[in-house]
């Protein structure tokens, strides 16, 4: 047999966090079908050494829009990434109907849905694949959405219709692939839901084995409370559950993170199953209307408030709320009620520092804390460098500088442990039969380059990525051939 490609020469990382190893790694078609000796091949590339690892899979992405507008996922790809999960914080482009605003149903933070024409799962994995995307997608789908489509902005419970309506777009979401339900429980409409509506919508994925992602509802005073309320809503529904982003948000809860994951811990120690991510950055970011009570904006958030996109003030993008308040001689409250009020203020994203720098080391020291990026792909303006800079920012950071990660262990958190949490078979590892999703970097300097002020910066030392057998990304270029899948949950075959 000739391979289509050998990588000759590699430190071989096998993604299960055992140590490297000098090896070749042959592709045949989509697959890796050697590791080891070389063998004949069509097109040969020489890593000189260099440390060859899965793709990284990011956990908790926002892409479910960004697929259609930005098929190339230059992102997500220039960091090495091959896969994401979408669908997270309760938002994902599906269920969805003609009749219904998609950017209401998805939070206003899926751009890229204003022409969509599918209704459900299977029709949106058709309109990306004609797109060709450059990295595979695995799906949840999301609450929030959900909720929309079934009930408006309703503040009241659901009926038992509406629940049954609700449970059946779940459904049919996972019966055609979806890894899961999510939800938003901070957003609306979600935050409306009581623990009860959630359990019983949970529960529509117990059948097929899927999990429950959760943003939970307070991740601030309220942390441990919605620890308890997740672990319910995990252990009454019987699913695997896993907490995105992972945190204690204000400087008053700081800490807070170390009895969240004892928590976790005592539950998983009881039978549950329980995962969790975590974005390498002290900074959270979203739309900026669902963080502030506009009757009493809080001063204490205000206070650490930068503005990412502002389709209303485009000259605040990229500026403290302090800096604009202090420039105009208004109150910061009053520079919040300034953008939120003025006309498409709702659309505004902000950044917002509420993360202690000891509590993303305490997330990361915990034995299984995956990375997921949060990314908002709304390349207007000022994102956060989440965005394109989070897998490098580990390894340059966090395994490198601070010592806090061997390299072995935070490839595994970023590949087979990812793999194995979304229901993704035959990916995530590096050994025969798997699928040929691979990152070849430079141990020693890679790094990310994207910051607050300069946020959409690829970062430097990954020089090769392949996705499905193709080459995505060599030196440092992206190749355009598109060769991401659509993930069907446990379906080792992919889908399209
Ligand atoms: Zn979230
Ligand atoms: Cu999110």
């Amino acid at each position: 047999m000739t391979a289509d490609l050998l990588i000759r020469n590699a430190t071989v990382y096998d993604g299960l966090g055992g140590e490297p190893f000098q090896a070749n790694v042959a592709v045949e078609g989509t697959k890796i079908s050697a590791v080891g000796e070389a063998v004949p091949t069509n097109h040969e590339i020489d890593a000189d050494g260099l440390s060859l690892a899965p793709g990284f899979i990011d956990t908790h992405s926002h892409d479910d829009g960004a697929f259609l507008r930005h098929p190339d996922m230059a992102f997500k790809l220039a960091q090495g990434v091959t896969t994401v999960v979408a669908g997270n914080c309760g938002f994902s482009a599906i269920p969805a109907e003609p009749s219904i605003d998609p950017n209401v149903a998805s939070g206003g933070i899926l751009a890229g849905l204003n022409d969509a024409t599918f209704t459900d799962l299977e029709g949106y994995f058709d309109a990306v694949i004609k797109r060709k995307p450059a990295i595979n997608n695995m799906m949840l789908v999301g609450h929030n959405t959900v909720r929309a489509i079934t009930m408006g902005p309703a503040r009241t419970a659901p009926t038992a219709h509406q629940l049954r309506v609700m449970q059946g777009h779940i459904e049919r979401a996972m019966e055609q692939g979806a890894c899961g339900f999510s939800t938003g429980l901070i957003y609306r409409p979600g935050r409306y839901s009581n623990t009860e509506e959630v359990i019983e919508l949970t529960r529509s994925v117990t059948a097929y084995d899927g999990l429950y992602a959760t943003h939970m509802r307070n991740e601030g005073e309220g942390l441990l409370d919605s620890i308890e309320e997740t672990l319910t809503i995990g252990r009454k529904a019987n699913v695997h559950t896993h907490i995105s982003h992972h945190k204690a948000a204000g400087r008053p809860n700081w800490g807070k993170v170390g009895a969240s994951l004892a928590r976790v811990e005592t539950a998983i120690r009881s039978g549950q199953r329980v995962t969790l991510d975590v974005y390498p950055y002290t900074a959270g970011s979203g739309r900026m209307i669902e963080y502030f009570n506009l009757d009493r904006p809080s001063r204490e958030l205000a206070d650490v408030i930068r503005i990412a996109s502002c389709p209303a003030f485009r000259e605040f993008e990229g500026r403290m709320l302090t800096d604009i308040a202090s420039e105009r001689n208004i109150d910061v409250t009053d520079a919040v009620l300034l953008i939120l009020n003025a006309p498409k203020g709702d659309q505004t994203i902000c950044i917002q520092f509420i993360i202690d720098e000891a509590d993303i080391e305490t997330n990361l020291a915990y034995h299984d804390m995956m990375i997921g990026s949060d990314g908002i792909p709304a390349l207007r303006g000022k994102p956060h460098p989440r965005l394109f800079g989070t897998f490098p920012r580990i390894l340059r950071k966090y395994v490198r500088e601070r010592g806090l990660l061997t390299l072995p262990e935070a490839i595994r958190r970023m590949t087979s442990l990812s793999a194995s949490t979304f229901g993704m078979d035959s990916r995530g590892r590096i050994a025969e039969g798997c699928f040929a999703d691979l990152v070849l970097f430079n141990a020693d300097t890679v790094h990310d380059t994207a910051t607050y002020d300069d946020p959409k910066r690829e970062p430097e030392g990954i020089s090769l990525v392949v996705v499905n057998g193709a080459i995505a990304l060599e030196r440092g270029q992206q190749t355009g051939v598109g060769s991401g899948k659509m993930l069907r949950f446990r379906d080792a075959e992919g889908n399209h």
